[in-house]
C-alpha cells in the first residue's frame, strides 16, 4: 500500500505527509508549489517537480495506492476577487483528478475541503 497527496507541500498536506512517512509508508506528493512550499515537503516522501493535480501522471496511480487530495487554494478572500480562478483550481481540477483516480481503479480516496 501506498499514499498520493496532493498539496504535500501546504500547511494540510504536508502534515498529512510527515505522519504517513513517520508510519513507514512509500508517500508520494503532488503539488503545483503555488501557496505550497518546497520546504514543506518531507524529505523522504517522492516529489518530482511542479505538478498540477489534474496532471498527475497516470504511472503514479495504481490499484494499491490510496488518494489524499489537499490541493486547492483556501483563502477566501482571493475566491471573491477571482472566483473564477478558483473555481478552476478548486473544484475543476479536484473532479479531473477524482475521475483520473476513478479511471486507474484507486479504490480508497480521502479528500479535505
Ligand atoms: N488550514 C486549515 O486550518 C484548514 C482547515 C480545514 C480545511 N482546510 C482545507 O484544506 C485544504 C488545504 O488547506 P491548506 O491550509 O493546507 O492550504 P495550503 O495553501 O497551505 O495548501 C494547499 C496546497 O495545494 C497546492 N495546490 C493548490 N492548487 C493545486 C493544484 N491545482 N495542483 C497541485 N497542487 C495545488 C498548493 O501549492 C499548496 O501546497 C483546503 O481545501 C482548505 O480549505 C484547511
Amino acid at each position: 500500500m501506498k499514499f498520493i497527496v496532493t498539496g504535500g507541500a501546504g500547511f494540510i498536506g504536508s502534515h498529512v505527509v510527515d505522519d504517513l512517512v513517520s508510519m513507514g509508508y512509500q508517500t508520494h506528493v503532488v503539488d503545483n508549489i503555488t501557496t505550497g512550499q518546497y520546504r514543506n515537503i518531507n524529505r523522504k516522501a517522492i516529489f518530482t517537480g511542479p505538478t498540477d493535480a489534474s496532471r498527475t501522471p497516470d504511472e503514479w496511480l495504481d490499484e494499491d495506492t490510496i488518494a489524499i487530495h489537499c490541493a486547492s487554494q483556501p483563502k477566501c478572500n482571493v475566491s471573491l476577487y477571482a472566483p473564477i480562478n478558483d473555481m478552476e483550481n478548486n473544484y475543476s481540477v479536484g473532479v479531473k483528478f477524482i475521475t483520473k483516480c476513478v479511471s486507474r481503479k484507486i479504490k480508497t480516496f480521502g479528500f479535505n475541503f
